[in-house]
């Protein structure tokens, strides 16, 4: 028997200008997404910005329903589209942003386990580690791959 230590590792950034640009517009980007959330029942806004290789950028936010269960994070909802629109297009980033009930940013944006299941199916795609920015009202989070997001995580091998 053994105990393994696994680590993660990421970036902390004081400020927006420490970012490179391309880093910069997708924040921002994913900021003025979430401003458009609907999110009438949790009042959590969330946005979600990502770059393809292709330089295009395609943003999503939270789309919330009476039903509860059939909405949709931003993460998703964004990743899905720029699937959809843009297949086989690697996806290279994505940025998140929240804004809580009092229109302010919340503390660091923390996607859901489904949807760093979903960004490690693009980022097995796209055959690089995805770039993944967590926004903050005063730091930025960044995080190079998936594995630091979700260890052990459910692979397409895994269904064969
Ligand atoms: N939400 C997201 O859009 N992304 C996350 O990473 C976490 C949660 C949404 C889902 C729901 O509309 C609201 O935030 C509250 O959970």
């Amino acid at each position: 028997m053994k105990e393994i230590t696994l680590q993660i590792k990421f970036i902390e950034c004081e400020a927006t200008s420490e970012l490179p640009d391309m880093d910069n517009d997708l924040i921002i980007k994913a900021r003025d997404a979430a401003k458009n959330a609907y999110a009438p029942y949790s009042g959590f806004r969330v946005g979600a910005a990502v770059l393809l290789e292709n330089g295009i950028v395609v943003t999503g936010n939270n789309q919330e329903n009476a039903a509860y269960p059939s909405g949709l994070c931003a993460e998703r909802t964004a990743l899905f589209y720029a699937s959809a629109e843009y297949p086989n297009i690697p996806i290279i980033s994505i940025a998140i942003s929240t804004l809580n009930r009092a229109n302010t940013p919340s503390e660091i944006a923390k996607p859901c386990g489904a949807c760093r299941q979903v960004m490690a199916e693009y980022e097995d795609i796209a055959a690089k580690p995805l770039r993944i920015l967590l926004d903050s009202s005063d730091k930025i989070f960044i995080i190079n791959g998936i594995d630091s997001l979700l260890p052990f995580r459910f692979k397409k091998e895994d269904v064969k």
